[in-house]
């Protein structure tokens, strides 16, 4: 069907697919043919009077009813025995534990490292054991057409093998609540190389290790760690602060208060959110890890530092440069040169005006550059919207220091 489509699960399911669908599409065609010859054969104009020709042939009559049966038949035996591949994982299976929850998954290896993505080696079977801890999830692979619901207090299970290396998206099919969109993850197809390398322990000590922890076990998900506020309180520098309890009373945040919010977290709920985080037990996150948790949550959560935007590289990568000079030179678009230090005279309204070049007439001139054009030039700029603003700050920093 596609080019992802090598791997066995995924021909299980589409063989089985043409197949039905190619029977269907000539039963129609021929159904159809056959309905509109009768029609015109058998017209009134040609029969003025009723007849009573019919007769019956036993031959046609078996025809008709036993080919349907074995092609229906087939059609059964086909689909059973497809499906029951499915269910059967081949010898040799590596086995990895998916943990569903309110939103996010976890993949659990045999040797105990875990991953908020599903890294596989490409060549061998993989049996995905499926669990939630809350409510209903779908374990969705749509490349390898596997789909597999999790049902808490039930295991269920999947498996697929993917044939080359590759990046495959795996979706929530399940509704689950008002992260359920971004319930999202992937397969990490690796060849073998690569997945031994990923195998290795990976030296996370100390504060790295508290949010690695974090992120396998997906709180990020839910608790941004850069200040803002989504559907659970954000950790960005919580040490000392003091937050309401949606039970009333006010608390300060400790190592003792994020434990128990870890361990038992519908107990203290800070006001304004809803009662839903599950619980993090021993099984799931050992007393290290908390440990490690929560010191870096104390500690540690700083802003993260926006990678440095290179104002220069925006610029040649954009074509800016192509019109806009950085050496004094004018042609069709004024030079970047001095940029910061010029008064220019632009045209407001129908209007001439001079002005001095400052942040906000850059960021304007970027985003919208022909409503205040430099007098003298054409209104041939297209608008650099595309850009963040992020980017564009940067810009508009960088231009005003030339
Ligand atoms: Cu989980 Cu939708």
């Amino acid at each position: 069907m596609n080019a992802l489509a090598n791997n066995p699960t995924a021909q299980a399911v589409d063989n089985v697919l043409i197949y039905i669908f190619g029977f269907s599409l000539i039963l129609l065609l021929g159904i159809t043919v056959v309905t509109v010859w009768l029609v015109i054969k058998y017209h009134r104009s040609k029969h003025p009077e009723p007849t009573s020709e019919v007769s019956h042939s036993i031959l046609l009559e078996t025809i008709w009813t036993l080919l349907p049966t074995l092609i229906v038949l087939t059609m059964f035996w086909y689909g059973w025995t497809n499906y029951t591949g499915l269910r059967e994982v081949p010898e040799g299976a590596l086995e990895v534990k998916a943990t569903a929850r309110m939103w996010s998954w976890t993949f659990e290896y045999p040797d105990g490292q875990r991953a908020s993505k599903l890294y596989v080696p490409v060549g061998k079977p993989i049996k995905v054991q499926l669990i939630s801890t809350d409510v209903l999830h779908s374990f969705f692979a749509p490349a390898f057409r596997i789909k597999r619901d999790t049902v808490p207090g039930m295991e269920t299970y999947i498996w697929f093998e993917a044939t080359e290396p590759g990046s495959y998206d795996i979706f929530c099919a399940e509704y689950c609540g008002v992260g359920h969109a971004d319930m999202t993850t992937s397969i990490e197809a690796l060849n073998e190389a690569d997945f031994a390398a990923w195998q290795q322990p990976k030296a996370t000590g100390g504060e790295a290790r508290g949010l690695a922890v974090m992120n396998e076990l997906g709180c990020v998900g839910c608790h941004s760690l850069d200040g803002s506020e989504g559907i659970a309180p954000s950790l960005f520098q919580l040490a000392g602060q003091k937050r309401n309890l949606a039970s009333g009373g006010e608390i300060t945040i400790n190592a003792e208060y994020l434990k128990r919010a870890i361990r038992d977290p519908n107990a203290e709920v800070v006001a304004g959110y809803d009662p839903m985080m599950p619980a993090y037990d021993e099984n799931t996150m050992n007393d290290a890890d908390l440990q490690a948790v929560v010191d870096y949550l104390l500690g540690k959560v700083q802003k993260p530092v926006a990678p440095k935007i290179d104002a220069r590289a925006l610029l040649e990568n954009n074509g800016c440069i192509g019109c806009h000079s950085n050496d004094g030179s004018e042609s069709i678009a004024p030079t970047f040169k001095g940029l910061g230090s010029r008064q220019v005279t632009i045209i407001r309204d129908n209007e001439e005006k001079t002005i001095k070049v400052d942040a906000a007439y850059l960021r304007q001139a970027l985003l919208n550059p022909n409503k205040e054009l430099v007098k003298g030039f054409p209104a041939i700029m297209p608008s650099a919207d595309y850009l963040s603003d992020e980017e564009i700050d940067a810009l508009v920093q960088y231009l005003l220091q030339q």
